[in-house]
Formats: C-alpha cells, sequence, structure tokens
C-alpha cells in the first residue's frame, strides 16, 4: 500500500481510537520515545526473527494479546506462571497446552532491557506491540499500538476460564461476549479475522465437522477422514484458514462457502443477511475495508483496563511478578 495511503490511515485510527477510549487516555503511541526510542524497533526484529523461524509464532503472537486483554485488561497477566499465591492464566481452558510465543517474549524482554539500558517497557506493551508486528510483517497494516501499559502483580486462571470465548459459542454468546469487553458486533467480525493466521487443534472442531449442519459436507468429510477422526488426534493441527501464515481476507471467503474451521467462525455467516452476514461478506470482497476496521478494532481491544500511573509494576521477568 502507498505510504502516503498508509500515514493517513494509521493518522486517522489514532484519532478515533484517543476519541472512543477515555479510559485509554493515560497510553499514548509516543510513550517511549523518549525513555528509550530503541524499544520499538528493537521488539520488531525479534518478533521478525521468531516469524522467519517459524510462521506460525506470529499467529501465536496475535493470539497472546487477545488472551491478555480479555482476562482483566491488557496487563501482561496471561504471562505468569503459577505461584503459591495464584494459580494463573497458562493452564485455563483456553490456554492449556494452546498458548504459545512464551519464549519469544522472553526474548524480546531481554532484548529491550539490554538497549535500554534497563527495566522500561513492560510485558503487556511488548505483547501488544509484538500483536501488532506480527500482523504487519505477514500482511496486515502496520496500524499505531498506544504505549504506556504497566503490568499485574496477579492472574486467576478462573478469570481467564469466565471470560475467554469458546470455540463451541453460538453468535449470541460471541456477541455478550464481546460486549462484556466494551467490544461490539464489528469488532467481533473484524477481530475473528485474526483466524487469517495460525492453527487450531481437532478437539476444537470435532463436534463442528460431526455435528453442524452449517458446513460444506466435503469440508467436514475430509476433515473427518484426515486430521479429525472420530477418537484420537485431539492435538493434531489444521491451519485456520487456506493461508493461514497471510493475513489477508481469505477467512471470510472461506465463510461464505460454510468452510470456517470452528462453530464460532461459522456462527459469523448463516446465509440470511444479518448484520453479521453482511460484513463477512464486505471483508471477503474488499481487503482494505478488512485491514482498517480490523486495526481500528484491535486497537480499541489493546486499551481495554489498561493499568497505568503508579498501579502494577514494570515486571523484569515477564514470568513472575518482581
Ligand atoms: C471470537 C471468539 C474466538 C474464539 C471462540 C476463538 C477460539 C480459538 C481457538 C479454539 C483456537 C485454536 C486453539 C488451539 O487449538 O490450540 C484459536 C486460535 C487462534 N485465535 Fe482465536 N478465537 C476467537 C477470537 C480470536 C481473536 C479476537 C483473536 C485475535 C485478536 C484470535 C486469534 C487467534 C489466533 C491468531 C489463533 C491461532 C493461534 C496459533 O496458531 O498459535 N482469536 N482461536
Ligand atoms: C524455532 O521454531 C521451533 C518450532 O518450529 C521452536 O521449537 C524453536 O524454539 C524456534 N527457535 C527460535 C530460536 O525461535
Ligand atoms: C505470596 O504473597 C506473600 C504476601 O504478599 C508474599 O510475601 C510472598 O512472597 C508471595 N509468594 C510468591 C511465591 O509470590
Ligand atoms: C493441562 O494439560 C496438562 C497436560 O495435558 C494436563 O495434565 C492438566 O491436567 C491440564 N490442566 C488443566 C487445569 O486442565
Ligand atoms: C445460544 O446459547 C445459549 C446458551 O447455551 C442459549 O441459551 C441460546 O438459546 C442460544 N441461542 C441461539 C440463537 O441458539
Ligand atoms: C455430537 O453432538 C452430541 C450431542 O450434543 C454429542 O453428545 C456428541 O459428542 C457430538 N459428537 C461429536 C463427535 O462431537
Ligand atoms: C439469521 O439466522 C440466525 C440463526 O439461524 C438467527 O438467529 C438470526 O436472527 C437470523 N437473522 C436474520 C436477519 O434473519
Amino acid at each position: 500500500m502507498a505510504s502516503v495511503k498508509s500515514f493517513f490511515i494509521v493518522s486517522l485510527l489514532i484519532a478515533v481510537s484517543s476519541i472512543l477510549n477515555p479510559a485509554s487516555a493515560h497510553l499514548s503511541s509516543d510513550f517511549y520515545k523518549k525513555i528509550c526510542p530503541k524499544a520499538l524497533p528493537e521488539i520488531k526484529k525479534v518478533v521478525q526473527r521468531a516469524i522467519r523461524n517459524e510462521t506460525r509464532i506470529g499467529a501465536s503472537l496475535l493470539r497472546l494479546h487477545f488472551h491478555d486483554c480479555f482476562v482483566n485488561g491488557c496487563d501482561g497477566s496471561v504471562l505468569l506462571d503459577d505461584t503459591a499465591n495464584f494459580t494463573g492464566e497458562k493452564t485455563s481452558l483456553a490456554n492449556n497446552n494452546s498458548a504459545r510465543g512464551f519464549n519469544v517474549i522472553d526474548d524480546i524482554k531481554s532484548a529491550v532491557n539490554r538497549v535500554c539500558k534497563g527495566n522500561v517497557v513492560s510485558c503487556a506493551d511488548i505483547v501488544a506491540v509484538a500483536a501488532r508486528d506480527s500482523v504487519a510483517i505477514l500482511g496486515g497494516l502496520d496500524y499505531p499500538v498506544l504505549l504506556g501499559r504497566r503490568d499485574a502483580r496477579t492472574a486467576s486462571r478462573d478469570a481467564a476460564n469466565n471470560n475467554l470465548p469458546a470455540p463451541f459459542f453460538n453468535f449470541s454468546q460471541l456477541l455478550s461476549n464481546f460486549q462484556a469487553h466494551g467490544l461490539n458486533l464489528k469488532d467481533l467480525v473484524a477481530l475473528s479475522g485474526s483466524h487469517t493466521l495460525g492453527f487450531a487443534k481437532c478437539a476444537t472442531f470435532r463436534n463442528r465437522i460431526n455435528n453442524d449442519t452449517n458446513i460444506d459436507p466435503k469440508f467436514a468429510a475430509s476433515l473427518r477422514a484426515g486430521v479429525c477422526p472420530a477418537s484420537g488426534g485431539d492435538n493434531n493441527l489444521q491451519p485456520l484458514d487456506a493461508t493461514s501464515g497471510r493475513f489477508d481476507s481469505v477467512y471470510y471467503q472461506a465463510l461464505l462457502k460454510k468452510k470456517g474451521l470452528l462453530h464460532s467462525d461459522q456462527e459469523l455467516f448463516k446465509g440470511n443477511r444479518s448484520q453479521s452476514d453482511r460484513l463477512v461478506q464486505r471483508y471477503s470482497r474488499n481487503r482494505l475495508a478488512f485491514d482498517i476496521d480490523f486495526a481500528h478494532s484491535i486497537i480499541k481491544m489493546g486499551n481495554i483496563k489498561p493499568l497505568t500511573g503508579n498501579n502494577g509494576e514494570i515486571r523484569l521477568n515477564c514470568r513472575k511478578i518482581n
């Protein structure tokens, strides 16, 4: 995309996101400009290296940001290991043996502390920036992330179990879940477009390919005969769309053909001209509309209940409190 065009889109997104989200008045796009101007380029470098090693890690980093923000806000809580005082989020239903990218976050943390000559960049900000860099590197917009989040001193598995949506949710459950986090129907449809990247385990879509009616029968049959048999193979991986290493509109095109992999994906398109259907149709045809709406919605997601000022801390090690 022409850089002038992306400059205007990006400026517009900053303006819109700061107006829409007064709660994030403390976050700013230039938070590290004076404290450590090398921080953001350094994060990008480590993300770039990790993606060159394994494309999927970009997807995993994007999902970490989502799982962080939906559980008590974007506060780095997803990164905390269990302690004697709390059981963290890593073993929650959605994360156990599924959330990944923690080593990359550790690598970023030590690289950033080295170039900044001190501990000034929060783990929560690192997750938000790593997600953005992953999206940009894999073909999405290089949208501006607002910064200045601080890190939580606690985490909760129960909170993760209660706040992260499940793949068997129907449309109204998905919408209620997003609304409970201050997000709307358009955010739900745009952010689900994250499933343009990455993989899902057989166990998360077995019910769909055996029981759902809103699914292409050949698509279901080939998954049943291949990667996801009736029993066994729970951890076998299937790409969430046909171009799982590229941030594009193919995810939405698949929904139009009833080839969404997760039940929750296909809930967004039923073929009856609902508001959600119309958004899926629009994003399937209009790549730029998807890119812009996605950027807008993920900036909004990144502003969920940040810790700022004297709240929380800047963790030295992203896996444990100071
Ligand atoms: C709308 C509700 C959502 C549900 C029910 C859902 C559910 C899931 C499930 C079950 C998986 C597969 C996990 C596994 O098998 O290990 C997955 C993967 C993924 N999700 Fe979602 N998700 C939702 C929304 C989102 C959002 C909003 C984002 C990002 C902003 C996101 C990003 C991802 C990514 C990138 C992957 C692939 C991860 C990888 O390959 O490591 N998802 N999701
Ligand atoms: C490279 O990716 C593999 C998985 O494909 C992973 O096990 C390994 O830790 C990664 N190495 C680095 C340096 O990121
Ligand atoms: C648990 O909390 C107590 C009291 O706040 C603190 O002294 C102790 O260091 C904590 N333990 C761990 C493992 O964080
Ligand atoms: C997490 O997964 C491990 C390994 O599969 C399993 O042993 C453990 O019981 C799971 N934890 C929870 C809380 O479900
Ligand atoms: C969605 O699921 C909820 C909870 O199981 C149920 O009460 C509701 O009737 C379902 N809605 C639709 C439209 O199926
Ligand atoms: C299909 O749905 C039924 C009823 O909800 C359930 O008991 C069964 O386990 C499902 N089959 C698969 C393969 O998930
Ligand atoms: C589309 O279908 C779903 C479920 O099949 C239903 O809940 C929804 O109200 C329908 N929307 C329209 C606009 O017909």
